[in-house]
């Protein structure tokens, strides 16, 4: 079911304008829409492919407005946007993702709050608001730790590792004073995320999770598959479900997680396209940022079902010479941003080799999650403990099957299918679907 879709050739209003808003501007040209971009620094990879650029900052209330004003929806890929300026734009255009979200995601405390709220499993953690605090923060949090700011971290920017309590003072320190939290140390085996869309409608599709490997702070990989077992995939994309659903979100989001022994713990959410996401350029039909440009027009999400096997590369300050090597081998989808300074650490590009195969070969039925405001419940699901629990008669465990790379998939009351408030275990229904 579509949603008031916004018309052909309308003008999409992108705050921020870097490599994300680019991608998300070309993915938007696809769709018959033109995209304008608000970009305080002076060269805007985004501006290269689109209709205008208005260099101005977020406090400059008058570019704001006349920019809102220039488009007929407005979203964003930057998730530092003051306040004020979000309150002024919510009254002029419709905006995607709703301000909410992104005043979440803005401030790791909130956002460990909302997580926590929700029943998800976050890192212990705690406040430090100055100095003294840090005594009691580790109290609760236990050693090893990490001090985090509470707000504009990024690429582990903002962050101080306390391995023991003796060090906690100085690490404090290299935080300046800011607002900060204090987070227990999570003894992952892999790092993960999820990249989930939910349309205007309320329905949500997930991508397959992603194994991410970072190097210095900086995403570097992203695998798909991700070498976790079935059961995890399908926990990725119901706890990502929950979050979307519980903020009304419309847009694409990105959720990291850590995988445990004791299941998946929630690191952060981002609500935008994200860059664990790329690989959906070259592993889907519809990618995170067509996806996202769906999402807030009002087209139908994309079902997020994978074609083949990617291993996404950023290409980081002088790794950008590669491409041109890169170019001339088999598979290799190449993006560059257009950036002229290449500088250490600075995300000039990226790479997605695809094997053109799925997880069993050409042709194999690979997982596509698609789920919709049904599918939300992720605790009262309990999937871990629907696994080991005996399954009805005549009923497949899902999860079982879905291990053989079988679809993934909860329909929506609409679809009529399997709905998920029947308890499966009674034998209602079943509310996974195996091909
Ligand atoms: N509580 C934690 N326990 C273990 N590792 C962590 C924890 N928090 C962050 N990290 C590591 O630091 C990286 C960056 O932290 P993150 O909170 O994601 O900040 P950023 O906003 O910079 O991405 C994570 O991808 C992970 O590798
Ligand atoms: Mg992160």
């Amino acid at each position: 079911m579509t949603h008031d879709l916004l018309p052909n050739s309308s003008v999409i209003g992108i705050l921020g304008g870097g490599q994300l808003g680019r991608m998300l501007a070309m993915a938007a040209a696809r769709l018959g829409y033109k995209v304008r971009i608000f970009e305080p620094s002076d060269h805007a990879p985004a501006g290269d492919v689109a209709l205008s650029v208005t260099q101005a900052g977020y406090d400059d209330h008058a570019a704001l407005k006349a920019f809102a004003l220039s488009c007929d929806l407005l979203t964003f890929e930057f998730e530092n946007i003051p306040s004020a300026a979000l309150a002024l734009l919510e009254g002029t255009r419709p905006f995607f993702p709703a301000r909410a979200a992104l005043e979440v995601s803005q401030d790791r405390l909130v956002e460990k709050d909302f997580l926590n709220s929700l029943g998800l499993k976050t890192a212990p953690y705690a406040a430090i608001d100055a100095a003294e605090d840090v005594a009691q923060a580790l109290a609760k949090t236990g050693c090893p730790a990490i001090l985090k700011t509470r707000r504009f971290g990024y690429d582990g920017k903002g962050q101080a590792r306390v391995m023991a309590a003796s060090e906690a003072d100085a690490a404090y320190a290299n935080l300046n004073g800011a607002p900060a939290i204090a987070e227990g140390f999570i003894e992952f085996s892999r790092e993960i995320s999820i990249i989930i869309a939910r349309g205007r409608d309320g329905r949500v599709a997930a991508f397959d999770p992603g194994e991410n490997h970072h190097v210095g702070g900086i995403l570097s990989t992203t695998t798909v598959p991700a070498n976790i077992p079935a059961i995890l995939r399908a926990d990725a994309v119901l706890l990502a479900s929950k979050i979307v659903t519980a903020l009304d979100y419309v847009g694409v989001m990105g959720v990291e997680l850590f995988v445990t022994p004791q299941g998946l713990v929630v690191n952060e959410i981002a609500p935008r396209v994200h860059n664990s996401g790329h690989w959906t350029q070259a592993g889907c039909a519809v990618d995170q940022f067509e996806q996202h440009i769906r999402a807030i027009t009002g087209w139908p999400l994309g079902n997020g079902q994978r074609h083949a096997n990617v291993v996404m590369e950023n290409l980081i300050g002088a790794d950008v010479a590669r491409a041109a090597e890169m170019a001339d081998t088999a598979g290799v989808q190449i993006h560059l941003y257009g950036k002229v300074d290449v500088r250490p650490g600075r995300k000039m590009g990226h790479i997605n080799p695809g094997d053109g195969r799925g997880l069993n070969g050409a042709g194999a039925v690979l997982p596509r999650f698609y789920c919709t405001p049904r599918a939300l419940d992720y605790n009262a699901i309990n999937l871990h403990r629907f696994h080991s629990a005996p399954w009805p008669r005549g009923h497949v465990s899902p999860f079982r099957r879905s291990s053989c790379g079988s679809q993934i998939e909860v329909f929506d009351a609409q679809k009529n299918r399997y709905p998920l408030h029947h308890d499966h275990r009674r034998g209602a229904d079943r509310h996974w679907a195996g091909v």
